[in-house]
């Protein structure tokens, strides 16, 4: 989603600081790009559609700054046009903006009839206006500041320059995500301390109705009363927050082969001492039930750990998507753990929903990939995956960190309340620890997958089927295969193909299952030799060396239920990756989506 830079420096061109800064936010997925900067004494603002590349063509060679925001836009309100792009300026404001101002329309028609007009359709112009009313009628940067805050509905997070005022940069905080890293006379403020690793891990975060006056050797925080606000300085661990793509072609598949050690990584902590160390994490008996929320992959992932807490522990698990979770009766109680899942713990309906859990002041647990970021920060107890920096938008390495994490979870739940035997646990902590033995071949199998992604990807439609803990798999080999092939995609537990499904095979059609659990593979055969009668094609993962010449199947080894997800899920990631890999698309960055959706 949008991407926010802004830099103010004493002695450094801004523009090259901008310009990296935007180009390390391009992994949120944008559609046009702007920059804002003081050239002789005047703002001057470039946009265009499309990369940021075009954009640093568009700024003159030799044009230095010492002052400037810069944007990535992914389109909301309006077209992705080059007068919808931000930054914005009204008169005195210029502005960069990440969110939604829910009530633009009302703020529109009040600043019409105080003769403000509008050039584009975007809820961003309409809040710079209402940022230069107040401030013409206060000509005061703190009750410009808390006007704005009081009158607007949504989410926002921008910084600003004014034009009476062009030493420093000033930047408003509510539910979208900000970050002031603070270096030698250069003081730089980002959408993600990440984008700006190369000036500076030193950083300050901005909470909901926090604002700051932000110049090259000071920086002010203060509440919306406009107090000053002491707050912590954050570093950012750099060995964790490898950005490059090393010799990998796309990040996709650099972040494919991590996996070989960011699931024992992840899991390492609780695991390391054998079963006392699982005694370390939260205990779990205490709650009747167990709710989990989360938005894309992470939704798959609470998915996994659902089948676990409740085949194997025999506790109640339900598993909601972030974005209907607000909207629906949750019978919230106090017996409930409610888990959030997020890579990012930016996404904007997980926190939303985190908010009403909290607001009933019911028990709420993270699982979370960014350190310090805002579920983080909200959740009463937070667990991180240690995946490191996922750059691609398809996530791959945090799925199966989280849903090694939530193994790891229900493990110890199980321990507790004696639904998993000491030796079984003992047995399970050694597959994790040979986690890597397990997954390098299967990693390393490229021209099976290869020749997959040969037979299917001038394809329309592939279904993907399986049963039980198989069915949550394929929903996410679906989604994986969807969202960077292009390829319309859709999961189906296997029982219900007949339901309608079914009239959808015709000659060649790719039907792709997995079929891993012992006493679900019969049916699940049965019903890949339906669509085979139909003329479909199969593709069988399964583990237990079944043989049929019809079908082209990929063996895994046998494990436990634990470890099988992250066992089913490695040639999902891999055909889709080379599906979309012959298919020549853009697989780090696919069209239309964003890596963190920070509306709602
Ligand atoms: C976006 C990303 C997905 C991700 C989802 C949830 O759609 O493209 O990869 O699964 O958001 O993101 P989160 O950061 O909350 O896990």
């Amino acid at each position: 989603m949008c991407g926010i830079v802004g830099a103010v420096s004493k002695d450094k061109n801004i523009l090259s600081i901008l310009i990296t800064g935007l180009k390390n936010l391009e992994y949120r997925g944008y559609d046009s790009a702007g920059v804002a900067y003081l050239k002789n004494n005047k703002i001057n603002i470039i946009k265009s559609i499309g990369k940021v590349s075009k954009l640093e063509n568009k700024i003159v060679k030799n044009d230095k700054s010492n002052i400037g925001i810069a944007h990535t836009r992914w389109a909301t309100h309006g077209k992705a046009t080059s007068v919808n792009a931000h930054p914005h300026r009204v008169k005195h404001i210029t502005i960069v903006h990440n969110g939604i101002i829910e009530n633009y329309e009302e703020i529109k028609e009040m600043l019409k009839n105080n003769n403000y007009s509008f050039k584009s359709s975007t809820d961003t112009e309409v809040g710079c206006a209402l940022l230069n009313y107040y401030y013409e009628k206060f000509y005061d940067v703190d009750k410009t500041i808390k006007a704005f805050m009081d009158k607007v509905i949504g989410s926002y997070a921008i910084t600003m320059i004014i034009d009476n005022d062009l030493d420093n940069l000033y930047v408003l905080k509510k539910e979208s995500p900000l970050v002031i890293g603070i270096s030698d006379n250069t003081n730089i403020v980002a959408s993600d301390i990440r984008a700006i690793l190369k000036y500076t891990n030193k950083y300050y975060i901005l909470n909901d109705f926090e604002y700051a006056k932000v110049s090259a050797d000071e920086v002010i925080i203060k509440s919306i009363k406009g107090e000053i606000l002491n707050k912590e300085l954050h570093t950012l661990d750099l060995k964790d927050n490898d950005n490059s793509k090393g010799h990998y072609k796309h990040y996709m598949l650099k972040e494919i082969m991590e996996q070989k050690t960011t699931i024992l990584k992840t899991v390492l902590p609780f695991i390391e001492e054998g079963i006392d160390s699982l005694m370390t994490l939260p205990d779990l008996t205490k709650y009747k039930e167990i709710s989990i929320v989360g938005c894309g992959t992470a939704y798959h992932a609470g998915l996994v750990a659902k089948y676990l807490f409740e085949e194997v522990t025999n506790t109640r698990c339900s598993v909601y998507l972030a974005s209907e979770y607000r909207y629906q009766n949750n019978f919230l109680s106090k017996d409930t753990l409610t888990i959030f899942i997020s890579q990012s713990g930016e996404t904007a309906d997980t926190i939303a929903a985190l908010k009403l859990v909290k607001s009933k002041d019911c028990p709420t647990l993270g699982i979370i990939n960014v350190e310090n970021s805002t579920i983080s920060y909200l959740v009463d107890t937070c667990l991180y995956t240690k995946a490191g920096s996922e750059i691609a938008v398809a996530s791959t390495k945090a799925y199966t960190a989280q849903i090694s994490l939530l193994s790891i979870l229900v493990l110890s739940h199980g321990l507790r309340n004696k639904t998993i035997s000491k030796d079984k646990a003992i047995d399970i902590i050694d597959e994790f620890k040979s986690i890597e033995k397990l997954i390098t071949p299967l990693l390393n199998n490229k021209d099976m997958y290869l020749s997959i992604a040969k037979k299917i990807y001038k394809e329309e439609d592939i279904f993907y089927i399986g049963r039980g803990l198989d069915y949550y798999l394929s929903m996410e080999g679906a989604l994986k295969l969807k969202e960077i092939s292009y390829i319309h995609s859709e999961s189906y537990a296997a029982g219900e193909l007949k339901h309608g499904t079914i009239s959808l095979i015709k000659k060649n059609t790719p039907v792709i299952a997995s079929a891993t659990n012992s006493n679900l593979n019969a049916k699940t055969i049965s019903n890949l030799k339906e669509v085979l009668a139909r003329g479909a094609v199969i593709y069988l993962i399964c583990d237990d060396n079944y043989k049929d010449d019809t079908f082209t199947i990929i063996n895994i080894p046998k494990v436990s239920d634990f470890i099988k997800p992250i066992l089913v899920i490695i040639p999902y990631q891999l055909i889709a990756y080379y599906t979309a890999l012959l298919k020549g698309n853009d697989i780090d960055k696919p069209k239309n989506l964003a890596k963190s959706v920070t509306v709602e």
